[in-house]
């Protein structure tokens, strides 16, 4: 836990309400927290799941690991505590969407359970939707679309993710989804039906 450093700080609270902001929205504010392997389909599944909502009329946002680590988090590498870094920032970014109202997409590697029972915490009861973005390492290493594992094996890319670095998976996520076994469409809609069975979303 980052300790605090400013003191003599007063919060200040607006007139418009998270529940207003939702009403103006026409649905509710919650996290889509995408957690897996590099290469597993994180990103992808982010992108095609936030075009389905954003067809329905939804407000989203996608937070990308890739996107994040050239701006918010440029001063964060890949050593254990850069990542739970990384990993806080990112579930507190998360809970200012779900406070404005929006529909928030994550996709980070987030390899350490206990980082992601964190950016759970900060959020309110069932507003957290964990998707474990499932794929098996030989698959992903096989994928390997930016020649990142490649590079890993040979020595090149320390602390790598899957290779000499550990990732936890979800022992109960809301979302199991295999993108080797399944289409990027069918795990679309697994999400899209947990959305609307779970009264996320409304039913079409
Ligand atoms: S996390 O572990 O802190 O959640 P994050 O999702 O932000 O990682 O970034 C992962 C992406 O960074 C990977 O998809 C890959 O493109 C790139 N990357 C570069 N070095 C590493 C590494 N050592 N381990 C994992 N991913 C890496």
């Amino acid at each position: 836990m980052v300790e605090q450093k400013a003191t003599n700080i007063t919060t200040h609270q607006g007139k418009v309400a998270r529940h207003d902001r939702e009403r103006l929205n026409g649905h509710r504010g919650f996290t889509l927290w995408f957690t897996g392997l590099s290469a597993s389909g994180k990103s992808t599944l982010a992108v095609a799941v936030e075009e389905a909502l954003y067809e329905r009329g939804c407000r989203t946002f996608i937070l990308d690991g890739d996107n994040v680590r050239g701006g918010l988090c440029r001063d964060l590498g890949f050593s254990p505590d850069d990542r739970v870094e990384n990993i806080r920032r990112i579930g507190e970014i998360a809970k200012l969407f779900r406070e404005s109202g929006i529909i928030i997409l994550t996709a980070f590697i987030s390899p350490y359970r206990s980082d992601r029972a964190i950016a759970r915490d900060l959020s309110a009861d069932g507003d957290f939707v964990e998707v474990f973005v499932d794929c098996p390492l030989e698959v992903c290493e096989q994928r390997d679309p930016k020649g990142l594992y490649q590079k890993a094996r040979k020595g090149e890319i320390p602390n790598f993710t899957g290779i000499d670095a550990p990732y936890e998976p979800p022992g109960n996520p809301e979302i199991h989804l295999r993108t080797d076994q399944q289409t990027v469409e069918e795990n679309v809609q697994s999400v899209l039906e947990y959305l609307e069975t779970h009264h996320f979303i409304s039913r079409l």
